[in-house]
């Protein structure tokens, strides 16, 4: 049977940096609150003529040059993101009319910070059933748009940007080894944005209401999180018959540091082997674990054989897997 091998990684994020000292500025916060209750120092924001697919593209473009692969050559490509660029039609159309990627199908997945992974569950089952050969699965957002920046509990925690994988089908043994996604429709209200889809369309109302805006009850996703990733990890970890102690890297969406470390010492890891980056990005929702994913690729931290744990939850509720042999 053909896996899902993932032959280059990329990512973009805006030049535009966000400091807690920044934020201080902005809404009542301090530097000390945000580091220690989240472990974010600074995030990424898009400017004027900055959009998700503008980081999608550069991230894919980077990934495409990694796999040695040219646009023309991709099959289906893939855009997890809850911030398009428009409600239609899809980033991942823009994103393929801007790579010239002419033989692809591209379409959207919303499954929010869970979006990169529900990506590759199902571009894996499009390459196990010869649907495709070559695809591409990106993670991009631009959350600092539909972030209230004046609401303390949410603007401190996101950022914006993107990263992209190419995935060629292949024989052999290294490759993906694993997907699970789940969902529980039951909690969509803990995190949601509830203007500008057709339940509550543009309007003045929308606008004071400031309904335009992410809302989370971030505390009660806190807990969520923690339970339902863990889950989500010995999931993968008993699908493929392995102990945490053999992951050589687990990549943990990243939304808080707090979350990282509890789901850590759940699982009985190292530090040595968590993989995190929150502290320069914030939580970047679709785009944290490729982002995570290519930097560790990129400083060649990782070695053919290695066994990757991606592990995501998000707004949905949604929590996924996928485990990868390197
Ligand atoms: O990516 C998708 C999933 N999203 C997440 O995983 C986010 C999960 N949630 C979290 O990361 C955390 O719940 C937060 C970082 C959002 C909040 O941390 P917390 O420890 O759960 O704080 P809290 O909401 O319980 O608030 C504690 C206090 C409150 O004050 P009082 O009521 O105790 O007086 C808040 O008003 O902290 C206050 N607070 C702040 N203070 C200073 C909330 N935000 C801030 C802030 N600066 N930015």
């Amino acid at each position: 049977m053909m896996l899902s091998r993932i032959r280059g990684t990329g990512s973009a994020v805006p030049a535009k940096i966000l400091t807690n000292s920044d934020i201080v500025k902005i809404v009542d916060t301090s530097d000390d609150w945000i580091i220690t209750r989240t472990g974010i120092r600074e995030r990424r924001v898009a400017v004027e003529g900055e959009y998700t697919s503008t980081f999608a593209t550069i991230a894919a473009e980077k990934a495409l040059q990694m796999a040695g692969i040219g646009p023309e050559e991709i099959d289906l490509i893939v855009v997890a993101t809850v911030t398009p660029d428009f409600p239609f039609p899809a980033t991942a159309c823009l994103v393929q009319n801007n790579l010239k990627a002419v033989n692809a199908a591209a379409f959207d997945i919303a499954a929010a910070c869970s979006g990169f992974l529900y990506g590759l569950s199902v571009v894996d089952k499009f390459i196990k059933s010869g649907g495709a050969k070559k695809a591409l699965v990106i993670g991009a957002e631009v959350l600092s748009r539909i972030v209230d920046w004046s609401d303390r509990n949410s603007c401190v925690l996101f950022g914006d940007g993107a990263g992209a994988v190419v995935i060629t089908a292949e024989g052999g043994e290294s490759g993906i080894l694993s997907t699970h996604i789940h969902s529980d429709g039951t909690y969509w209200e803990l995190l949601h944005q509830p203007g500008c889809g057709n339940r509550n369309p543009a309007s003045h109302k929308v606008l004071d209401e400031r309904l335009v805006f992410l809302k989370m009850q971030g505390n009660e996703v806190f807990k969520l999180a923690v339970r339902a990733m863990e889950d989500a990890a010995h999931e993968a970890l008993s699908a493929n018959n392995l102990k945490a102690s053999d992951i050589d890297f687990f990549i943990p969406h990243q939304a808080n540091r707090r979350i990282i470390d509890a789901i850590g010492k759940r699982l009985g890891l190292l530090d040595s082997q968590l993989v995190i980056n929150l502290e320069r990005y914030g939580n970047t929702s679709s785009a944290s674990i490729p982002i995570a994913l290519d930097e560790i690729n990129r400083n060649q931290s990782m070695k053919e054989g290695d066994i990757v744990l991606l592990d995501a939850f998000g707004g949905g509720l949604t929590w996924a897997s996928t485990l990868i042999r390197w």
